[in-house]
Formats: structure tokens, sequence, C-alpha cells
């Protein structure tokens, strides 16, 4: 049987499976990276790896921004596909919300990200290029944004949580609603 319901463009499509594995990559990353000690930590002759990772993350994280900010601008030039009136109103309406709020952290976890490397003492590096100094050092700015990016992290999580549970338990009840992101024709 074919499926003739409608279904997100192919550009929805497309930047929703190149971001989505890399924002679960950042998170994993970030995770692990704040663990790690610092030079000051180690014993005389161990050398850190903590800067390396977060050289990673911050290089990855601008990378990903932009494929960000083109599914933003797509998302508001191209409309989602309706939902078929078997989804209840009151799902319709939390999908919209989930959704939202997805759109509005994938925006926030960059930009607060980069807030808190701008007032950090190291200078930001994008693959190795070194970026110019947009703000001077400030340790009180660095600490705010660093918890914003933080709590935010951790609102995405919940998200992801949330939107998994979502396409499972559509996926389980034999729905084709994961369908309409699938990259499978
Ligand atoms: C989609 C994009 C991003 C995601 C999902 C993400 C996720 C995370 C997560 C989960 C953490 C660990 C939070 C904690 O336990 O403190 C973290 C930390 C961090 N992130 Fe990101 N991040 C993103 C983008 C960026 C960008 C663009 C930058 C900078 C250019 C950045 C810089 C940092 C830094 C410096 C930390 C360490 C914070 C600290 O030392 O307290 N992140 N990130
Ligand atoms: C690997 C795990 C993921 C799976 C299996 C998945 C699956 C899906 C599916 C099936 C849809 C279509 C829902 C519908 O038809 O209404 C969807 C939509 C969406 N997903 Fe995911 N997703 C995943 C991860 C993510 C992540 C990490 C993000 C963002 C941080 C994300 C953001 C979105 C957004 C914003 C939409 C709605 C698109 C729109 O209406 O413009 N997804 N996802």
């Amino acid at each position: 049987m074919t499926n003739t319901a409608p279904r997100y463009d192919r550009v929805q499509i497309i930047l929703h499976w190149l971001i989505a594995p890399i924002i679960l990559a950042m998170i994993i990353l970030g995770l692990f990276m704040v663990e790690l000690p610092k030079q000051s930590e180690l014993p005389a002759g161990e050398e850190s790896v903590r800067a390396f990772y977060f050289l990673l993350h911050k290089s990855m994280g601008i990378s990903v921004a932009f494929l960000i900010i083109l599914r933003v601008f797509w998302r508001l030039t191209h409309k989602a596909p309706a939902l078929p009136d078997t989804i209840g109103k009151w799902q319709q309406k939390a999908a919209g919300a989930v959704h939202g709020l997805f759109y509005l952290l994938m925006v926030a976890m960059p930009l607060s990200g980069f807030m808190q490397s701008i007032y950090s003492k190291y200078s930001t590096k994008f693959w190795g290029i070194k970026l110019p100094r947009l703000a001077e050092a400030d340790q009180g700015m660095r600490e705010f944004y660093s918890q914003v990016h933080e709590y935010l992290a951790f609102a995405l999580i919940v998200l992801i949580v949330i939107h998994l549970v979502a396409v499972v338990k559509h996926k389980l009840a034999g729905s084709a609603i994961s369908d309409r992101m699938s990259l499978k024709r």
C-alpha cells in the first residue's frame, strides 16, 4: 500500500536528519567534556585533553548553527504538513508546542554557547581559525551564559525524550506519522 499522506518536504527532511544526530552528539560531547580534568588538576607531565574537546564542541556547535539558521528560514517560508484528523486536537497542539520549543532551543543553544565563549579568557576558534575577540574576558558574564547554556541543555534533553516517546508510540500504534519525516520515498 502506498502512503499518500502529506509529508515534510525534501529540504525539511534532509535538514532534520542532518541536524538531529549532530545535536545528540553535541549533548553527549558537552556532558562528557565538562567532567574532564583541567590541566591544573592533573599531575605534572600529564596533558589535559579538555581543551581539545572544548574546541571540537565549539566548532561543531558553530557549524550546526549555520544549518539551524537555514532550517528556521526554510520552516518560516514552508509549512509543516497538516496532521490527519485521527490525531486529537490536544495532541496536535502538544506536537506544535514541542516543535516550536525545539526551534527556540535549536537557536538558543548555540547562541548561549557562543556568548559564554566570547566572555571566556580563551579565544574562540572555529576549526582552528582564531575568531576575532568580540568582548573583554568577563568571568561573571561567562558564568551567567554557562548557566543558561546548561539549563537549556537539560530542557532540550527533556524535549528530545518527549519527542522520541511520541515517535515510538505512533510507530507502535502503526500510524504513518513517522513516515512524514522518513528519508525513504
Ligand atoms: C546545538 C548546539 C549545542 C548543544 C546541544 C550544546 C550542548 C552542551 C552541553 C550538554 C553542555 C554541558 C553542560 C554542562 O553540564 O555544563 C555544553 C557545555 C558547553 N558548551 Fe555547548 N552546546 C551547543 C553549542 C555550543 C556552542 C556553539 C558553543 C561555543 C561556541 C558551546 C560552548 C560550550 C562550552 C564552553 C561549554 C562548557 C560549559 C562550562 O564549562 O560550564 N556550545 N554544551
Ligand atoms: C533520533 C531521534 C529523532 C527521531 C526518530 C525523530 C523523528 C521525527 C519525526 C518522525 C518527526 C515528524 C513528526 C510529525 O510528522 O509531525 C519529527 C519532527 C520534528 N523533529 Fe525530530 N526526531 C528525532 C530527533 C530530533 C531532534 C534531536 C530534534 C531537535 C533538536 C528534532 C526536531 C524536530 C522538529 C522541530 C520537528 C518538527 C518539524 C516541523 O514541524 O517543522 N528531532 N521528528
